[in-house]
C-alpha cells in the first residue's frame, strides 16, 4: 500500500483538515504566509502548528501552547536547549564560528577523537558533514573504491535519506516516486519484522538467509546497508539475525555499513545500537542528535584499512570540520556522560515498557509494544491474526493526543512511534503516557 492518506504519509488527511478549524488566527495567518513562500512537499509544508520556543522536553507554539516532543526528529537525545550544549556552542562562536576547508580547528580534532574513543578500537576515521543523507552519499562513494561494486543491498522500506542516491539504496516508495533511474539496480530484501516477538536473542534468522541468497545470486554486490533497528516503526532485530548478517557479510566481502543516524547516542540505552549485538560496522553513519538539536553535523566512522581514497573527494562539504558542529557534538558527549544518559535510559525504559504494557492490555486495538532504551511502538490492528493496519485510530489517537499536548510521530500508518529525550523526567513519562491513556479511552 503506498499512500495511507494517514498523518505519517501525507499532510492532507481529514484529521489535519480538523486541526487546522481549531487554530487561533495568528498561527492560521503565519501557516498561510509559510505556505505560501515554501515549495510544498509531503511531511512538510504545509506545516500543522508555529513554533516560537523549546526547553527540556517541551516545544512551545506561538500561541503559548505547549507540546511534550516524543518527536523530535531524533535530535533531542540531550534536550532541547541544553544549557551546557549551549554555552559551549556560544563560547565557540565568539571564538572560530567557521573553518574553511584546508584549515582545521582544535575542537574539530577534539571532537573526532572523543567520538571515535567511544567506538571500537578498528572504527578510527572520521569524515564530518553537516547532514546524515550526505554521510551516507560519503559512505556508498567509500564502498565503491573500497570493493570496485557499484550494487548495494538495503531493506525494503528502509529509509537513508532523502537525496537521490540515498532513495537509490531506501526502500521508501514515497521518496522514488517520478525519480525514474536510481541506484544500479538496487536489490531489496525484507525487513526481520519483529511482530510480537519480544526475544532480543533469537529469531529472523531466515530474514539474513534472504541476504545470503541475493548474494549467492550476485556476485557485484560492494554493501548491504541497515539500521541496526528501524527507527521509523521500531523494528528490533535478534542477536542471532545481526551475528549471521556480520558472519554473511564478511564471508561474501561484502560491507556491512551501518545507519545509526536517528538511534545512536543513548536513545536504545546504549552509546551505538550495535552494542546490543556483539557486532560491528565497516562503515558507521551517525547525524542528528550528534549536534545535540543545535547544530546539523553527521559523521562516517570507517577503518584504518579503508584510508585509501586520498586522491578524490568523498565528501566535499562547506561545512566539513564545522567548529560549532564539534562544540555541540561534544558537549552533547560530555553531557550525557556526566548525567549518566545511558543508565538513566535503562531505568526509563523498565518503566515504559511496564506502563505501555498495562496499555496493551486494556486496549484489544493495540496489537504490539516493542521498543529499547527510549525508543518504543505501539502498533495498532484491526485484527490479530491478520494484522490489519488500524490506520483511523492511530490517526484519532495523534491528534488527541496533540490537541492535549503530546507530539509523536505515526510510522506505516499504524505505529504510534514514541521518541521522547533521554532527559526525560519519570513525572514527565507519566504524563504523556496519561494523555496517551485517555486518547486510547476516547477512541
Ligand atoms: C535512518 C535515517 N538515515 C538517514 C537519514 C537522513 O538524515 P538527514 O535528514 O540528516 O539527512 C534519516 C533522517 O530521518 C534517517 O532516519
Amino acid at each position: 500500500m503506498q499512500n495511507l492518506l494517514t498523518e505519517g504519509d501525507v499532510n492532507f488527511s481529514n484529521a489535519r483538515k480538523d486541526w487546522y478549524k481549531l487554530l487561533d488566527t495568528e498561527t492560521a495567518s503565519l501557516l498561510k504566509e509559510d505556505a505560501d513562500v515554501f515549495l510544498h512537499q509531503a511531511l512538510s509544508t504545509p506545516c500543522m502548528e508555529v513554533l516560537d520556543s523549546a526547553s527540556g522536553i517541551y516545544i512551545t507554539a506561538v500561541s503559548g501552547k505547549k507540546y511534550m516532543d516524543f518527536h523530535g526528529n531524533s535530535v533531542h537525545q540531550v534536550g532541547y536547549g541544553n544549557q551546557y550544549v549551549l554555552d559551549s556552542v556560544k563560547n565557540q562562536m565568539d571564538k572560530l564560528a567557521f573553518s574553511p576547508r584546508r584549515y582545521t580547528n582544535e575542537i574539530s580534532i577534539e571532537f573526532a577523537k572523543k567520538l571515535t574513543s567511544l567506538l571500537p578500537q578498528n572504527l578510527n576515521r572520521i569524515l564530518f558533514t553537516p547532514g546524515g543523507t550526505s554521510s551516507i552519499g560519503m559512505a556508498l562513494k567509500l564502498v565503491r573504491v573500497i570493493t570496485g561494486k557499484n550494487k548495494v543491498v538495503s531493506i525494503q522500506d528502509s529509509f537513508h535519506g532523502a537525496s537521490l542516491d540515498a532513495i537509490g539504496v531506501g526502500g521508501e516508495y514515497q521518496f522514488k516516486k517520478y525519480m525514474g533511474k536510481l541506484y544500479p539496480e538496487n536489490v531489496l530484501i525484507p525487513q526481520p519484522v519483529t511482530y510480537n516477538n519480544p526475544n532480543l536473542e533469537k529469531g529472523g534468522i531466515d530474514f539474513a538467509d534472504a541476504l545470503e541468497q541475493v548474494l549467492i545470486e550476485n556476485d557485484d554486490i560492494g554493501a548491504f546497508i541497515a539500521e541496526t533497528i528501524r527507527n521509523t516503526d521500531v523494528q528490533i532485530p535478534s542477536i542471532a539475525y545481526w551475528k549471521k548478517v556480520r558472519d554473511i557479510c564478511t564471508r561474501y566481502h561484502v560491507l556491512l555499513i551501518l545507519d545509526e543516524i536517528p538511534i545512536a547516542f543513548g536513545r536504545t540505552g546504549k552509546m551505538f545500537a550495535f552494542e546490543h549485538y556483539g557486532i560491528e560496522p565497516d562503515i558507521l553513519c551517525l547525524g542528528k542528535g550528534l549536534g545535540a538539536g543545535i547544530i546539523p553535523i553527521a559523521a562516517m566512522i570507517t577503518k584504518d584499512a579503508y584510508n585509501i581514497a586520498s586522491d578524490i573527494s568523498l565528501g566535499h562539504y562547506t561545512h566539513e570540520k564545522s567548529p560549532l558542529g564539534a562544540a555541540a557534538g561534544l558537549a552533547m558527549l560530555e553531557y550525557m556522560e556526566a548525567h549518566n544518559l545511558l543508565a538513566e535510559t535503562v531505568i526509563k525504559e523498565a518503566f515504559l515498557k511496564i506502563e505501555l504494557n498495562k496499555l496493551k492490555e486494556q486496549h484489544n486495538v493495540i496489537g504490539d509494544i516493542r521498543g529499547i532504551g527510549l525508543l518504543w511502538g505501539i502498533e495498532l490492528v484491526k485484527d490479530h491474526i491478520t494484522k490489519e493496519k488500524a490506520c483511523d485510530a492511530a490517526e484519532k489517537i495523534l491528534y488527541y493526543c496533540l490537541n492535549n499536548g503530546l507530539s509523536f510521530k505515526v510510522s506505516q500508518g499504524n505505529v504510534l512511534q514514541l521518541c521522547p529525550p533521554l532527559t526525560i523526567s519519570l513525572i514527565e513519562l507519566s504524563e504523556a503516557i496519561k494523555v496517551l491513556s485517555t486518547a486510547f479511552n476516547n477512541l
